[in-house]
């Protein structure tokens, strides 16, 4: 394996206090001692600062789940990057399908926000994925190639160092409100090549062959215990952002373990 891999565990609003997500967190954080792997998990807003302190002596890494691309202002509701700095953070995620589809984050803003990260040391995991009509529809690589070039316009070969890519069907994130009345499942393992391959060779078409065999490229989308092994067994794949999996470590350290 040529990349290390790297898992994000993405707690979206499931622990909605600061003592549900501390006491996961410091499961979590006590289990991946013994674990070699890059790992991060992204807490609510409100539990940020006090999970930060929780694992800040341990190999677990804190991450956002979104930001401003302002660093301050009149924003009601928003998160600031010196906040997620502040509270330890190494990692933002951007552009969620959550944000993309139910908050109507567009390509232009996330450019902005991945811009305003990098330019503050902040590294971005930046998620894209397209629908389960865009794919019926036969446009799945056109949906994630069009959110890699807006997302990543202007960002130089350098910068994308500190990038990692989020590949997350839509289809395939445990969210009742993005799929509404159908049964969510991963994605197979041709689903995830294909598509895998795909965001692999937008990078080699805008960065040339070396870059892309650098860039992560992560899997998310019903990632669990049971499927992790095959998935992240496939060359394209660099490791998982997971939702509900990741909320205890009885089932985010399998999947972990899994690369083993
Ligand atoms: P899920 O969520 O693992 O619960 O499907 C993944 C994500 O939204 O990042």
């Amino acid at each position: 394996m040529i990349r290390d891999y790297i898992f994000g565990g993405n707690w979206k609003l499931q622990y909605p206090t600061v003592e549900t997500s501390v006491k996961a967190a410091k499961d979590i954080a006590d289990q991946l001692s013994t674990i070699d792997v890059e790992a991060f998990i992204a807490p609510s807003p409100n539990a940020l600062y006090e999970v930060g302190r929780m694992i800040k002596e341990s190999n677990l890494k804190l991450a956002g789940q979104n930001m401003h691309f302002m660093q301050k202002g009149a924003f009601t509701g928003e998160v600031s990057i010196d906040g997620l700095l502040e509270a330890g953070c190494e990692y933002v995620l951007l552009g969620h399908s959550e944000r993309r589809r139910i908050f109507g984050e567009i390509d232009e803003m996330i450019n902005k926000k991945v811009h305003t990260a990098l330019d503050n040391d902040m590294k971005v995991v930046l998620c894209i994925g397209e629908t389960a009509s865009e794919r019926a529809n036969g446009d799945m690589a056109k949906v994630n190639m069009e959110q890699l070039s807006g997302s990543l316009k202007d960002v130089s070969e350098v910068q994308l160092n500190n990038i990692v890519i989020a590949y997350e069907p839509v289809w395939a994130i445990n969210n009742e409100y993005l799929n509404p009345g159908v049964k969510i499942k991963a994605a197979t393992i041709e689903e995830a090549n294909e598509s895998h391959a795909v965001v692999r060779e937008w990078f080699v078409k805008n960065y040339g062959q070396s870059v892309s065999e650098k860039i992560r490229i992560q899997y998310g989308g019903s990632m669990k215990p049971t499927n992790a092994k095959e998935l992240l067994s496939q060359r394209d794949i660099d490791g998982g952002l997971i939702g509900g999996a990741s909320l205890k470590a009885e089932t985010f350290i399998p999947i972990l373990n899994s690369i083993k």
